[in-house]
């Protein structure tokens, strides 16, 4: 496995790479859902590169940025293991230049859900994808569905500025009890770890209901927050019920609809969805 730091070796060792090339970007602390993404990169591309960046420009003022989870060597193993062929760490420097002055904004659908909780993050996660973007030059993307906002806005991203590029979007991996894999899981002490079982089962119970016949989106919003508000150490952002591609928020549910819900669990911020088809 090859690793990269600056522009320049990153793109020597991208010149030596067999196509087509699959790229998983990542912000590091790599768990079982950036494995699953490596791994259907490995099946469908010759090459397979990952870059971790923990980047600055998706955090709010008041967010995680300084506490978020690094362990390089920790991933740099488990991504050898995986049989990738070149890792890229940038740095803040090699990424935001002092002068840069230059953003990526997809619109309207950067408004709702989380574009709306969390200002300007949007506006970091598509600058900095298209800046990997164009120094990988990948043919292939690997983005999870649990981040499923923000899988629309990159592939809505992907097609405005015509990138030639492919954007997979991979099943949520999930703990036993049904918690998605999240870096921020790591922040959860035991008993709020338990507790944040609650978003699965209210997006269960809400798709319990759909599956018995409710099509009325205020209804299963309605089902979502009352699991969540029976447990105690959640406090819920939103809950939606919305179209799954322009993410407005829906009335009926007739065609495919996206669940979707923040919670806070103490003080950290857990997201997670479920589609319904
Ligand atoms: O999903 C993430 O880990 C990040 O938002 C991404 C896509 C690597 C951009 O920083």
């Amino acid at each position: 496995m090859k690793t990269a730091i600056t522009l320049e070796e990153l793109r020597s060792a991208r010149a030596m790479l067999p196509e087509p090339v699959g790229f998983v970007p990542t912000m590091g602390y790599l768990h079982a859902g950036h494995i699953s993404l490596v791994e259907r990169a490995r099946q469908e591309c010759t090459s397979v590169v990952v870059s971790i960046f923990v980047n600055p420009t998706q955090f709010g003022p008041h967010e995680d940025f300084a506490k978020y989870p690094r362990d390089l060597p920790r991933d740099f193993a488990q991504l050898q293991a995986a049989g990738v062929d070149l890792v890229w760490t940038p740095t803040p420097e090699i990424m935001y230049p002092p002068d840069f002055q230059t953003w990526v904004i997809v619109e309207r659908l950067t408004a709702p859900l989380e574009g709306a909780h969390r200002p300007g993050h949007f506006r970091g996660v598509t600058t900095v994808v298209a800046k990997l973007f164009n120094a990988v030059q990948p043919q292939k993307a690997y983005f999870g569905q649990k981040d499923a906002q923000q899988a629309a806005v990159i592939r809505q991203m992907t097609r405005d500025l015509n990138y030639p590029i492919e954007i997979v979007v991979c099943p949520t991996v999930r703990e036993a009890d049904g918690v998605a894999m999240s870096s921020r899981n790591t922040y959860l002490n035991p008993e709020e770890r338990r507790a944040a079982t609650v978003l699965f089962r209210a997006l269960n119970a809400a798709k319990f209901a759909y599956e018995q016949g409710e099509r009325e989106a205020e209804t299963l919003r309605r089902i979502m927050r009352e699991v969540i508000e029976s447990e105690p150490l959640a406090r819920l952002q939103y809950v939606s019920c919305a179209d799954f591609e322009t993410l407005e928020e829906l009335e009926w549910v007739e065609g495919k609809a996206l669940l979707s819900m923040a919670v806070f669990i103490g003080q950290t911020r857990l997201i997670d969805n479920l589609i319904l088809e």
